[in-house]
């Protein structure tokens, strides 16, 4: 099976020396990743900014931004049996990247965002007969409701439920999978490592002892 996970931040520049971006260590993906190794896997890790060394054995594609991260994706996808995107790609991007570093001026100053692309929803659409997509949601309120909306919306097989002060940047996660059938399985509080082995046996089941 060929698996192609997502993880870490993205990065929207402003200019040459400012970006927006999210407190995503990647640790959730990379523990993904790992899981998926020891699986058996084939793995392909698209992966943003972070401290992290990629397990060995996996291909890593290194992005910045979403409309990078949207690039490789799509690309990767096309020939690959699953998909789990566990990257906090950013919803909003600068109108314009300045080429100079921006000058301190008097008063406020106003920065015009746009959307990025919907690098799930995309893949959604294009979704090859068989493929498993996967996605999280990161929320702060009304956890199980936004995450159905985007299981939904998103086109997803499953999406891992998780709330923001308990996955993001943490060594742990706590983690309810929302299945397309209508299928809830909630996980115990456990090391990223733990979290990311149970995700992958409920949605492809247990490897043989
Ligand atoms: O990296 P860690 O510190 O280990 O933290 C892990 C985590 C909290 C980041 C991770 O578990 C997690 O929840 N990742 C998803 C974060 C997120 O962006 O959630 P969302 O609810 O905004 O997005 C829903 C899904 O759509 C995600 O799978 C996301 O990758 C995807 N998405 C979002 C925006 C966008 N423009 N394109 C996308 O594909």
């Amino acid at each position: 099976m060929k698996i192609l996970i997502t993880a870490g931040p993205t990065r929207e520049y402003i200019d040459p020396v400012r970006f927006i971006t999210n407190r995503s260590s990647g640790k959730m993906g990379y523990a993904v990743a790992q899981a998926a190794l020891e699986r058996g896997c084939e793995v392909v890790l698209v992966t943003g900014p972070v401290a992290l060394t990629p397990p060995e054995g996996v291909r890593v594609i290194r992005v910045e931004s979403a409309a990078q991260m949207a690039e490789a994706v799509k690309r990767e996808a096309a020939t690959c049996d699953a998909v789990v995107m566990a990257a906090a790609v950013a919803d909003y991007r600068p109108v314009k990247i300045l080429e100079h570093k921006l000058k301190k001026t008097p008063g406020d100053m106003t920065l015009h965002l746009e959307r990025t692309e919907d690098i799930l929803a995309s893949l959604g659409e294009m979704k090859k007969p068989g493929q498993v997509l996967v996605g999280f949601a990161a929320e702060t309120d009304d956890l199980l409701e936004n995450a159905k909306h985007k299981l939904e919306r998103k086109n997803l097989d499953w999406i891992a439920a998780n709330r923001v002060c308990d996955g993001f940047g943490a060594d742990t996660n706590k983690v309810i999978l929302l299945g397309r059938e209508g299928r809830i399985v909630e996980l115990p509080l456990e090391s990223k490592a733990v979290v990311a082995k149970m995700i992958l046996e409920t949605i492809f089941g247990r490897q043989p002892e």
